[in-house]
């Protein structure tokens, strides 16, 4: 029996979740496992209905639970109220509250969507899958903010040792799973901070003399990634650049709504979440892809649950959707049946059988 805290969140939130849970409890079904569910407010629904983007029981529930489970936070209703008011401040603060340091995001080309990607055959090669490891609790999103007179503004780029030492030691040992390689992505050229992670890095790269290590300035990370992706294999970097080299990755495989991630705590805790937002432009339609939901279910039953088999299944059963042509329409193309949002939970979950 497994407790997860369920955050349906904002926009499409309910629906992807509502499809990845039918896929959860089927594959408990089969694998002998049981979920109790117990949904948390956070983001704009939280707002609305409790005036705080993060109630403190939201927070203690999650904190009680063996994992947690998030859909997307946001909408275009809440974005006129003050930064620290916004559904925003409940997804920082949740990281925050939780300890999730360390935001793993596996950009994945599935052979079957591999016409959905921007990039030339050639260079895609045969398929992709690129692991971006981001710090997530430190940096310029954390640091000293303000504004004054002048009038001016800022906000501080700040790493302590331990923090770059965690998520360092963290990347390691995902590279050590995979193929050996970790590059480590930061502006050395300019910023005290990078120079200060690169030598945290080098020294944690001696516990791992099987790894290879790699260090690029994040400007030519990000041409790299267009240009030659299959140099990666595990991209080691802080808030920041990691959010924006996340998302180019994402982009790279065609579409975002097919990415999971997951947020790591010490141990195994974590919280599971696709990496798009809240999409309120087809919030409610039944157009949305869960599949970066499903995907990150399958996550959570990996690094949490340790239930590897059923993690396996789960994308398999993805994978047999995908190849017989069933496709959410933001990643149709010719020749494929565009299905809704429920109907593609739906035949995952049967394709668990
Ligand atoms: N983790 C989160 O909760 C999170 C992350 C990013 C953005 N947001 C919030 O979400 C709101 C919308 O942000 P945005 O528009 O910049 O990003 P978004 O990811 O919500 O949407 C970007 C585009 O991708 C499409 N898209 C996203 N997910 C999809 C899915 N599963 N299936 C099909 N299409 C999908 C959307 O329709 C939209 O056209 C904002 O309030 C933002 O702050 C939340």
């Amino acid at each position: 029996m497994y407790n997860i805290a369920v955050i349906k969140g904002d926009g499409i939130g309910p629906e992807i979740v509502d499809a990845s849970l039918n896929v959860l409890d089927k594959a408990g079904e089969k694998y002998g496992m049981d979920f109790n569910y117990t949904e948390v407010l956070a983001g704009g629904r939280a707002i609305d209905e409790t005036g705080s983007p993060l109630p403190q029981e939201t927070i203690d529930i999650c904190k009680d639970s063996d994992s947690v489970l998030l859909g997307a936070m946001g909408g275009p209703k809440w974005d006129n109220l003050p930064g620290d008011k916004r559904p925003e401040a409940g997804l920082l603060g949740i990281r925050k509250a939780l300890g999730l340091y360390a935001n793993l995001r596996p950009a994945i080309l599935f052979e079957e969507l591999k016409e959905a990607s921007p990039l030339k055959e050639e260079i895609i090669g045969d398929g992709l899958d690129v692991l971006v490891m981001r710090e997530l609790t430190g940096g310029i999103y954390f640091g000293d903010k303000g504004r004054n007179d002048e009038p001016a503004a800022w906000d501080t780029m700040k790493y302590t040792k331990p923090e770059v030492e965690r998520i360092a030691r963290r990347a390691f040992e995902s590279a050590m799973k995979r193929d050996k390689k970790v590059t480590s992505v930061d502006k050395a050229n300019v910023l005290e901070v990078s120079r200060f992670w690169r030598e945290i890095v080098k020294e944690i790269a001696k516990e791992y003399p099987e790894v290879e290590l790699d260090e690029l300035y994040v400007d030519n990370a990000a041409m790299q990634l267009v240009i030659n992706p299959q140099q990666f294999d595990v991209i080691l970097t802080g808030n920041l650049f990691g959010d924006i080299l996340s998302d180019e990755a994402s982009m790279i495989t065609g579409s975002i709504g097919m990415l999971p991630s997951a947020s790591m705590g010490e141990g195994n805790f974590g919280m599971f979440e696709p990496i798009h937002g809240s999409a309120p432009d087809i919030a409610g339609q039944d157009k949305a892809n869960p599949i970066a939901t499903i995907l990150s279910v399958a996550m959570m039953l990996r690094y949490a649950l340790d239930e590897e088999e059923a993690a396996d299944a789960i994308e398999k059963a993805v994978r047999k959707v995908l190849k017989e042509g069933y496709r959410t329409v933001d990643i149709a193309s010719e020749g494929t049946k565009v299905i809704g949002t429920k109907e593609m939970g739906q035949r995952i979950a049967d394709a668990l059988e």
